[in-house]
């Protein structure tokens, strides 16, 4: 019943000012199909926040996906529920540790992940998002890149190609809590157990899964497999929202929680759209830099 009139009045808000939600994939189920109009992984976030019509975006997620796609809508109000929200990988890394980067790798781009801050991307030749790393990588035609700040996901990208992958040293404080002997236990306790990972994980645990893949890729392999028992190695909301599509498929946990994905509820995304609140904004100078950075990844 809580629940309820909380969705009841974000829905009503949402007409009234012609608002609407994006929510990434580590959204709880009440967020993700009840009040969201946009779901998916960070890439498809980006790419369908250029798309919007509605003058208020709230994005139900974390701030770096906020300022993403404030920098896409610099005239439009973009809302985040909890300033609060932020990311382990987006804080490992400074505009000043990139600009100290280029200095040591002179000539070398920069391929820097979304999960950064805006100062971070103004910094960066690309971004990239785990749905398309490879492919941007590869776009740039150098036998070397630079790729900030998650040290996993460079390391994975590089098991996938001949450039050469210089790392920084952030990680996802979800995924790199994941051991191989987690997917060994969880093979013996569940035979036949098809393990997917998230490319944030440790290299070795992507070693030893059956497929690696940004959440959409994951929630993409199990509509086209169908395994009969899925787990997946990510954030716990993942599990909850793909099992709702698929009945049949038995979802086995563990799951790590993301805390800061998880400061997002229905009750401030009401208080969002009531108190208009807390607006994104980023310096103009920084954002034209960064969104240049942004809308080279997406022509990619
Ligand atoms: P994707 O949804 O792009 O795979 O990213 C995962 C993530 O950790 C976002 O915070
Ligand atoms: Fe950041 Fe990891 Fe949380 Fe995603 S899951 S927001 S990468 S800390």
């Amino acid at each position: 019943p809580v629940f309820s009139q909380d969705i009841d009045a974000i829905l009503k808000l949402k007409r009234e000012r012609d608002a609407v939600i994006l929510a990434h994939n580590y959204q709880t189920p009440e967020i993700f199909h009840c009040v969201a109009d946009i779901v998916g992984d960070s890439l498809a976030l980006a790419r369908k926040a250029m798309e919007v019509d509605a003058e208020v975006i709230v994005l139900a997620g974390v701030h770096f996906m906020a300022e993403t796609a404030k920098l896409l809508n610099p005239g439009k109000t973009v809302l985040i529920p909890d300033f609060g929200a932020g990311c382990s990988l987006a804080d490992s890394i400074t505009a000043e540790d990139v600009r100290l980067m280029r200095r040591r790798y002179p000539g070398v781009p920069v391929v820097t992940y979304v999960n950064t801050s805006a100062a971070v991307k103004a910094e960066s030749d690309i971004c990239c998002t785990s749905g398309n790393a490879l492919a941007v990588v590869e776009s740039l035609g150098v036998p070397r890149v630079m790729m900030l700040p998650d040290e996993y996901l460079a390391q994975n990208i590089a098991a996938q190609t001949d450039v050469e992958i210089i790392p920084w040293k952030g990680h996802c404080e979800v995924h790199e809590r994941f051991t191989p002997a987690d997917i060994r236990e969880l093979r013996e306790a569940h035979p036949g157990v098809t393990v997917l990972a998230h490319p944030e994980c440790p290299p070795e645990v992507v070693a030893e899964a059956d497929f690696a893949g940004s959440t959409a890729a994951m929630s993409d392999y199990v509509g086209r497999h169908r395994p009969a028992s899925v787990v997946l190695m990510t954030e716990c909301s993942m599990s909850d929202n793909v099992a709702i599509d698929h009945p049949d498929v038995d979802f086995v946990r563990p799951c790590n929680l993301c805390p800061h994905m998880k400061r997002i509820t229905l009750a401030n995304i009401r208080k969002a759209l009531e108190e208009n609140r807390h607006e994104v904004t980023i310096d103009p100078l920084v954002a034209e830099r960064a969104r240049r950075a942004v809308e080279r990844m997406l022509a990619v």
